[in-house]
């Protein structure tokens, strides 16, 4: 009888897409755990990341953009947390138990809505500070993406002045607390009220709201020579104006998928680029999130059952990111 149901395959509840489509492809369903190589572990998932680029994966833009065939059921999910379920042959770093997180984008074994995903160990890392699984499950991608702007693509410098427009949003306001971390001064422009308050809070040197406030005149005001660089979360008529505030010879950066695509004013570099990974970058942001106190703000949680109300609350106004809690 033991024998029997051992051998029967393990399964998990996962959302997964049968096709890609609207919010309503988003069903939750039985799938077998997925298999794990020697360089690989399997963590059994608390909570996943919402990202905003995951209605682009859902419509199936990242296959066709890769040039990949989906196998489906084809589940979502490029950031989540969790508990080492089991580790490959090859892997020594971490042990059944450990917390940690983990990014891997559109993993053809399965992202983390679901209950167990299987990732490259190098992706993961043991969770920083004192973040809960639902702050560490939504950090990676964004704060690796805002790290790579700011270190590798604008080569910040202490002492310089930085712009950050989208400062309440998910890049936006991990990049601001890195920036500060690097000795720069924040000018943030967020969104709403809400989101000027939110980015004080985090430390911002001037915040203003880019939906609403003369933002070139308090630009002057904080930078009378121009701002040094900017970090480019959302794109735009106000993103174009506000980019009028970098001096010639500053530097501008945007991850790819910002639209519409920020340009430069004339003698400004601009470079579009993708958030990198591996165990080094991972390390360096987990080394400047513990240097201090860090907030990894999460406005809204919501169960795996109801992924397709999370996609939704991605088109409305929030603050930081949104998670899945997988039960
Ligand atoms: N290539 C890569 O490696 C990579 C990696 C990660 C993300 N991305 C892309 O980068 C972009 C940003 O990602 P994210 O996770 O930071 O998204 P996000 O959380 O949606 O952040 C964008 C922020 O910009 C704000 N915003 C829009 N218009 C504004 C305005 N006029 N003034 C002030 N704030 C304004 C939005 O506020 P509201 O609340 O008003 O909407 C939102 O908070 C997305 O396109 C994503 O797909 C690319």
């Amino acid at each position: 009888m033991a024998q029997t149901s051992q051998a029967k395959t393990q399964t998990m509840r996962a959302v997964a897409l049968d096709q890609f489509g609207g919010p309503e492809t988003l069903q939750v369903q039985s799938l077998p755990l997925p298999e794990i190589e020697a360089d690989e572990v399997l963590i059994r998932v608390e909570a996943a990341g919402v990202g905003a680029w995951d209605p682009f994966e859902r419509e199936g833009g990242f296959v066709e953009i890769m040039g990949r065939q989906p196998t489906f059921p084809y589940v979502l999910g490029t950031d989540g947390a969790g508990t080492i379920a089991a580790v490959g042959k090859d892997v020594n770093r971490f042990k059944k138990g450990d917390r940690v997180y983990a990014a891997e984008l559109a993993n053809p074994k399965g992202g983390f809505y679901a209950q167990y995903a299987a990732v490259k160990a190098d992706n993961a890392s043991p969770i920083p500070g004192h973040l809960t699984m639902e702050q560490a499950a939504v950090l990676p991608s964004d704060g690796l993406t805002a790290l790579t702007g700011l270190e590798k693509v604008l080569q910040l410098k202490a002492g310089e002045s930085l712009l950050v427009f989208g400062a309440s949003g998910g890049i936006g306001h991990l990049a601001l607390q890195f920036a500060k971390r690097l000795g720069a001064r924040v000018f943030a422009i967020a969104s709403g009220d809400d989101g000027v308050q939110f980015v004080k809070k985090l430390g911002a040197d001037k915040a203003v709201d880019g939906r609403s406030d003369d933002v070139l005149n308090a630009a002057k005001e904080f930078a009378p020579n121009g701002i040094d660089a900017a970090l480019v979360t959302a794109g735009g008529e106000k993103a174009e104006r506000a980019l009028a505030s970098i001096r010639k010879g500053g530097r501008i950066a945007y991850p790819h998928g910002v639209m519409p695509e920020p340009a430069a004013p004339h003698g400004v570099k601009i470079d579009a680029y993708d958030g990198e990974g591996g165990r080094a970058l991972i390390e360096r942001m987990n080394d400047l999130i513990e240097s201090g106190p860090f907030e990894v703000y999460v406005d809204r949680t919501f169960p795996l059952e109801e992924a397709s109300q999370a996609h939704k609350a991605l088109t409305e106004h929030h603050l930081g990111k949104i998670a899945l809690r997988i039960g």
